[in-house]
């Protein structure tokens, strides 16, 4: 008898289940052509066909999680990184060496060059600018009209981002250009994703040339202020400083392009969010007077009726809570996705590696699992006593772990502003012609919300 035949077997492993196959598949078309149809919907139905299931989208698998705990999982494991077509599609427009869609040290370097500038401590210098920029919002509706929320929500979220981070006097008119590219930018990189017909997009056709006037004149714009920058001599304590002085890991100062693409994709993500919140934020004011109101009457007993400032954000308890349960309700990143880098387990289920995931911060945030009355909005579940039984990363707009946005207390502080500003000067209505249902692109907004300010 040798020694080997009476070593112990090695324990069992359970072999892997490959998840369920999520039904409500069209024969060719699989699931796709109910995601694209109604994503939200078809993203929050998963839930009912397990924690992570399969999708068919044309000849791919991609596996969708379902669960919170399983959500969280995902974002905190290094077994998935940022990959992907959707950003693929990203990098072709946006730049390649920008952070958003970097991996690995690369990616480690480059948080660690921007996060100073969102660091808690930094957000109050950014104060005196965000009180200028949403009081001046509220003031240009004083004479009354009609506002279109969608380049409103745009405006202020350019002009706030750019000039907190870049800032520099030549930053008004050009702000302006950026707020133009932008809003432009956007609605043709979603045609773009949704309907990846390449040489389409290179016919000579008008929203193909705007498309490529305004991508030109947003990379144009960047340069400018580099270059602007480097010729004033100037270092203000900002995000463009950190990123002029950065060096790599060898200690060299890092390359101009990556100078380029870490502005296009800090300022992309940036504003685009932040106005998607912001006109989420004005059709709750809208459809909720009672909480508006009850906005107005914190706002006041902190204020006494001075004009609201950013050192009173702290003491809004019941304005942040609308704000969160907005984020709750509609997160303007409502789809996130990732690619398994080696073969892997989530849930109990085999995960093979390059598989793509994907999750919907919409649909988990409004699991009737996790939340009570899951549809309704009500700010009061923020309150401590019941938001302690929210089940961990049910509740995560701004994501988790390696990649959680790094700009989660400035928005945070700058939303709470805006809602404070807003609620106390106006009372809102819904003007003829408005079509306030949600819209779905790169991120969630209502599509065309047309309001009327009347003042308190
Ligand atoms: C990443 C949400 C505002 C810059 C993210 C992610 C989420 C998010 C969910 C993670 C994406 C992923 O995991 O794939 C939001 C929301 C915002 C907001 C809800 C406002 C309501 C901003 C602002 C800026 C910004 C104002 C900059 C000025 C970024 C950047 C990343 C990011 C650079 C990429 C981080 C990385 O990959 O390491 N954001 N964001 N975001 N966000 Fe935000």
């Amino acid at each position: 008898m040798t020694v080997e035949s009476v070593k112990p077997a090695p324990p069992e492993v359970p072999e892997l289940l490959e998840p369920p196959v999520a039904g409500g598949r069209i024969p060719l078309l699989g699931h796709g052509w109910k995601l694209v149809r109604d994503p939200l919907a078809f993203m929050a139905q998963l839930r009912d066909h397990g924690e992570v299931v399969r999708l068919r989208l044309g000849p791919k698998t991609v596996y969708a999680v379902t669960a919170p705990a399983l959500t969280g999982a995902v974002a905190l494991s290094p077994d998935y990184i940022i990959a992907g077509p959707l950003w693929e599609s990203l990098e072709g427009l946006l730049g390649k060496e920008g952070v958003a869609t970097a991996n690995g040290p690369t990616h480690r370097r480059q948080r660690r060059i921007i996060q100073p500038a969102f660091r808690l401590d930094a957000i109050p210098g950014y104060g005196p600018i965000i009180e200028e920029e949403v009081h001046a919002l509220t003031e240009r509706w004083r004479h009354g009209g009609t506002i279109d929320c969608t380049s409103e929500a745009f405006r202020v979220a350019v002009r706030i981002a750019a000039r907190c981070l870049l800032r520099g006097d030549f930053m008004d008119e050009r702000a302006e250009r950026l707020c133009v590219a932008l809003a432009t930018v956007f609605r043709g990189m979603y045609r773009r994703m949704v309907v990846p017909a390449g040489p389409l997009y290179r016919l000579p056709l008008p929203a193909n040339r705007e498309f490529d006037r305004a991508l030109a004149d947003l990379h144009l714009l960047v340069d400018e202020i580099v270059a602007e920058r480097r010729a004033s001599g100037q270092k203000p304590d900002d995000l463009l400083t950190a990123l002029l002085e950065a060096t790599d890991e060898n200690g060299e100062p890092i390359g101009e392009q990556e100078i380029h693409d870490q502005v296009v994709a800090i300022l992309t993500p940036g504003s685009e969010t932040v106005a998607s919140t912001i006109m989420s934020l004005l059709q709750v004011l809208t459809e909720h007077p009672e909480h508006a109101d009850k906005v107005c009457a914190e706002v006041e007993s902190v204020t006494g009726g001075r004009p609201v400032a950013f050192d009173d954000v702290r003491a809004l308890t019941h304005t942040n809570n609308v704000l969160v349960e907005t984020l709750r309700l509609w997160p303007a990143v409502w789809i996130l996705t990732r690619r398994a880098v080696t073969d892997t387990e989530l849930g109990g289920y085999r995960i093979p590696a390059g598989a793509d995931i994907i999750y919907s911060p919409y649909a988990i945030q409004r699991d009737p699992r996790s939340y009570a009355r899951n549809e309704e909005f009500d700010p009061d579940r923020w309150l401590p006593e019941r938001s302690k039984d929210v089940p961990k990363f049910a509740m995560s707009p701004f994501s988790v772990g390696n990649r959680k946005c790094p700009s989660d207390h400035f928005s945070m502080a700058l939303l709470s502003l805006f809602t404070a500003a807003v609620a106390t000067r106006y009372r809102f209505e819904l003007v003829s012609g408005s079509y306030d249902t949600t819209r779905v692109g790169i991120t969630l907004h209502p599509h065309r919300l047309m309001l009327r300010p009347i003042p308190r």
